[in-house]
């Protein structure tokens, strides 16, 4: 394969995260939550990176794919299985295989969802979960990105005095597709699901989000980090 997105910042995107480590603690809050109970149940993480949100807890039964080589070797030594080093778009996965497909922050990375939640949901148990986290496209953080990624800098002065102290890589954010929730949920609505739950969190402005760990609260209209519980 070609160079990937995340490829050459792996180091960079943990350091970003242990750099903001009150932010990283209210995603990883969302995340362990949203997981719920994992012991006895298979798992896919669908770009799985380096693994970071993995090795804070039990990774022993979850798979991941992951296209960047950078990304997978260290996810690897934390833990997770890389069953293929590739996009999802091109990986076959077996019918009800999973208990639990969960995609944290990859979406954002991918432009057609149908083709890549259909695929996921097909591998999931009857009644397992399709579970999604991103920064949302309406948020502030998504309003950030995308105003970084058409200035092609964050320093700028229409952003003066409104950033936080280290703000996400400019390329990561640049080579983001930004998907708000409502068009996620369309696409699964789309796809037969019925039941759903969502859970947020980074819901103060991003300038302020890492003075403290925040709660994760239900709902998915005031977050900057968002997930998406879908039964199948
Ligand atoms: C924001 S990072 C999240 C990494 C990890 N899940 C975490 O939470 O730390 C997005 C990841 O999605 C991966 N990715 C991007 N496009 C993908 C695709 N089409 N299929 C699978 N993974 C993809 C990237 O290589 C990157 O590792």
């Amino acid at each position: 394969m070609g160079k990937q997105k995340f490829d050459g910042y792996a180091d960079k995107y943990d350091e970003w995260f242990m750099k903001n480590e009150n932010l990283f603690t209210s995603e990883l809050r969302l995340f362990e939550k949203v997981l719920g109970d994992i012991s006895g149940k298979k798992l896919l993480s669908v770009g799985c990176g380096s693994g970071l949100f993995e090795s804070y807890i039990d990774s022993s039964n979850i798979d991941g794919i992951e296209p960047s080589e950078d990304m997978g070797r260290i996810a690897e030594k934390r833990g997770v299985k890389v069953i293929k080093y590739g996009l999802i778009e091109d990986v076959d996965l077996k019918d009800e295989s999973y208990d639990i497909i969960y995609f944290n922050g990859s979406s954002s990375y991918m432009e057609d969802l149908v083709p890549v939640y259909e695929k996921c949901l097909k591998a999931i148990k009857k009644n397992g979960k399709l579970i999604l986290l991103d920064v949302p496209k309406e948020s502030a953080f998504g309003f950030m990105y995308l105003l970084g990624k058409s200035l092609n800098t964050y320093d700028h002065e229409y952003l003066e005095g409104a950033m936080p102290e280290l703000p996400y890589p400019l390329a990561l954010a640049s080579s983001g597709v930004w998907h708000t929730t409502e068009e996620k949920i369309n696409v699964l609505k789309d796809l037969g699901i019925k039941n759903f739950k969502f859970y947020q969190t980074l819901i103060k402005n991003p300038m302020y989000t890492n003075e403290e760990p925040e709660e994760v609260s239900e709902g998915y209209k005031s977050g900057g980090y968002v997930a998406i519980i879908a039964e199948k």
